[in-house]
């Protein structure tokens, strides 16, 4: 039976039994089949990259191509098989997006988010370019990441601090950052997890029945959840993950219109799909929606894949793209070159010294100090100006070591970080796969008590008080802030007239039980700035660093502030659906709407010094403003090529009228006719002097300006007003104009 969507305006036969019926608007998936076969054709160098694949697969006996399609167990958490007789060492995946998991002299990077808090492309791409050299080292060919889904729809996701955060522009820029980072160093990015795992609560089948069902329509797809995916594509992501939930009631990794239709013939994909762990529900459905490997070993492939090649449920051409889009990655990425042999230990199992940090502490650290966040600072409370005695409160200012095991916590989840346990240390990364392995970790205490001592200080002037906000895959958050932190900080304020909070948060955390406390007088969401955490604090404590971190989620007043969208969808049945009903309001597009006024709004952040705003100019460059993309051009990887074309160029000019110099991150809103008030569309930051002025610029390209038009399925610019705002934060708007097309 047909229903209605909105979200494509045409009648769909599901063919599906009762229980799809009960979805109204959302929840239905239409087949489309067959897979596109990967062709090679958006680059020189993917062209090249396929001829050699191609090659390779014509010596392979069918066999060892099914080899090439799944996992065994081996020292990664991912390893494909091999061809030694042609010198195939086979493929080794390894977690995660801030460092790789598990084995020692490794980096401790920033989380995803608190990277996005910097706002700096540049810093974006050193951070991928540092990583990807880590897991080169170690001979690690596709590193599981980076994260941009979950996006961060629901405020208490055990998992939207792995990724950027809610925003698909910031989501985008970031992914497109890290990919050509990584992928500059040699290796294979896998950006996941495509798509719409938004939640932990039944992310898989259980004993109750199927996975949690996201069911979303096709606007909000292709404007909000696929957006950033589209840049990770441009960048040249070699692998994308498919995610363990059901979207629109088909699991992710074996849903024809995400695979074979968004990914391999919208998005125009050369590369590979990998499941999530565990993630493949079925064998013949999987391969011919389009995954090309299941991880973490056979699953429903193995021997039925060879049985379905052989009687013809799968096609032999669909088991060749398969192989020949992961060896197209192998070759794209230049890895039969002299790659590094794979060195991944067990550190409970002797083994050689392989020591892949390098100098990457210092760009953690500057990282780390870039990501904070100064939300509060009375009477210029910071930097701290050689304060002669300073207090040091709350369990999150010391490390307390959980040593490198696996407690099986939370049902099975890896628990495998420091300060997993939310009143246990400070807290430098989330937990879960997205976790990380510190060499070390240098406390804010430690670093604190260094200055303190160098600085010959002593008596209290200060008060720092430090909490934290913890969250991990495999479960969410029941709570945006904790009794316990909240009365830390207020029993240190009723005795200390001069309290600075550092908070150092997995997600957002609600902080109204103290911030208007009077003697709060700073507080810095820390975010989870990875193994040089004290000493990026200390950078910004004292001024080294001029704080320039925004915040790339809203914070609320109140936990209920965030609606509907505050918590994961619990639901009981065999069948559980999550409605994402809001379409693209989700963070400050639904507390715009909703005329809710945040505490701290998305793109908020002080800094030491002061900006004026002036000056601002709209430049029409010669690109098509037609309403849509050409239709006689080939899509290439990342899409229809038009969509990156730059359509005006706007600028600001941006003075620092305060004492020191400082960084600014300018931010861009266009208000897009039918579509949420304001989205960011650009930001820039910029240096600036003091009494000194400099300029931002923010490019708006045609997918920027335009709005997915269901109907025609096609991106569509519209003849009207936009109109462009830009300011310090999504509610600190300086400047305003309008620009028509
Ligand atoms: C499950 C997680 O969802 C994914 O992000 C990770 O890469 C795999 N496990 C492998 O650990």
């Amino acid at each position: 039976m047909g229903k209605l969507t909105r979200a494509t305006g045409v009648r769909e036969e599901n063919g599906r039994d009762k229980y799809f019926c009960e979805v109204q608007l959302y929840g239905l998936s239409p087949p489309v089949y067959p897979t596109p076969e990967g062709q090679g054709t958006s680059s020189p160098e993917w062209t090249a990259a396929y001829t050699k694949a191609r090659a390779f697969i014509a010596q392979l006996t069918f066999d060892e191509k099914l080899n090439l399609t799944r996992g065994f167990t081996g020292s990664c958490v991912g390893n494909t098989g091999s061809v030694p007789r042609l010198g195939f060492k086979g493929l080794y995946f390894e977690d995660a997006p801030a460092g790789i998991r598990g084995p020692d002299f490794v980096s401790a990077f920033p989380a995803g988010s608190h990277l996005a808090q910097t706002w700096d492309r540049e810093y974006m791409y050193a951070y991928g370019k540092a990583l990807g050299e880590e897991y080169y080292g170690k001979g690690v060919n596709v590193a599981l990441g980076p994260v941009g889904g979950p996006l961060g729809r629901v405020a208490r996701a055990g998992r939207n601090w792995e990724g950027p955060g809610p925003d698909p522009y910031v989501t985008g820029v970031q992914m497109e950052e890290v990919v050509k980072g990584m992928q500059g160093a040699g290796v294979i990015a896998c950006s996941k997890h495509f798509l719409f795992n938004e939640q932990e609560y039944r992310r898989l089948p259980n004993e109750l029945g199927e996975s949690m069902s996201s069911n979303v329509d096709d606007l909000t797809l292709h404007e909000l959840y696929a957006w950033p995916f589209m840049n990770a594509l441009k960048a040249g992501t070699g692998a994308v993950m498919c995610s363990y939930q059901r979207a629109n009631n088909s699991y992710s990794c074996q849903n024809s219109k995400l695979l074979n239709g968004i990914l391999k013939t919208e998005f125009g994909f050369e590369g590979f799909v990998v499941s999530d762990w565990q993630a493949q529900q079925s064998g013949v459905s999987t391969a011919n929606a389009g995954l090309d490997i299941v991880m973490p070993d056979g699953g429903f492939w193995g021997k039925n894949l060879s049985e379905a090649v052989t009687n013809g449920s799968v096609s032999i051409e669909r088991l060749n793209d398969m192989v020949t889009r992961t060896m197209a990655s192998f070759y794209f990425l230049n890895q039969n070159d002299s790659y590094p042999e794979a060195q991944i230990f067990s550190p409970t199992v002797q083994h050689p010294i392989l020591d892949v940090r390098s100098d990457h502490d210092k760009v953690i650290r500057e990282i780390g100090a870039a990501g904070h966040v100064l939300v509060k600072n009375v009477n210029k409370t910071l930097p701290l100006k050689k304060p002669r005695y300073v207090s040091i409160f709350g369990y999150d200012a010391e490390v307390k070591a959980v040593p490198w095991t696996n407690p099986l916590r939370y049902g099975g989840g890896y628990e495998v970080n420091f300060g997993w346990n939310t009143f246990n240390g400070t807290l430098i990364v989330g937990g879960g796969s997205g976790s990380n392995t510190p060499p070390y970790v240098i406390s804010p205490f430690k670093a604190i008590q260094d200055r303190v001592i160098a600085d010959r200080e002593a008596n209290s002037e200060v008060c720092l008080v430090f909490i934290n906000a913890y969250a991990s895959e495999s479960f969410d958050r029941t709570s945006l802030s904790d009794k316990f932190s909240d009365n830390l900080v207020l029993n240190v304020a009723g005795q200390c007239s001069n309290t600075v909070v550092v908070l150092h948060s997995a997600g957002p955390r609600v902080v109204d039980a103290w911030i208007e406390h009077e003697n709060v007088t700073a507080v810095i969401f820390g975010g989870l700035p990875g193994q040089e955490s004290g000493h990026a604090l200390v950078d910004v404590l004292y001024g080294d660093v001029n704080p320039s971190g925004k915040l790339v989620h809203t914070i609320a007043k109140k936990d209920e502030d965030y609606g509907d969208l505050l918590n994961s969808t619990i639901d009981f049945s065999a069948f559980p659906q999550q409605n994402f009903s809001e379409g693209v309001y989700i963070d400050y597009r639904a507390f715009d709407r909703n005329a809710i006024e945040p505490r701290f709004e998305f793109g908020y952040g002080l800094s030491y010094t002061e900006f004026a705003y002036s000056n601002l100019t709209i430049v029409k460059t010669g690109a098509n403003t037609a309403e849509y993309p050409s239709a006689d051009v080939s899509i290439v990887q990342g899409g229809h090529p038009e969509l990156w074309d730059i359509l005006f160029n706007v600028t600001a000019a941006i003075t620092n009228i305060g004492d020191v110099a400082g960084a600014e991150i300018a931010q861009l809103y266009l208000g897009v006719p039918g579509a949420p008030i304001r989205q960011l569309r650009g930001f820039d930051k910029v240096m600036v002097q003091r009494n000194s002025t400099a300029h931002v610029i923010f490019p708006l390209t045609r997918r920027d300006l335009s709005v997915w038009d269901v109907v025609a399925q096609k991106w569509r610019l519209q003849t009207a007003e936009y109109n462009i705002t830009v300011g310090a934060s999504s509610r600190d708007l300086r400047l305003n104009a309008t620009l028509q097309l």
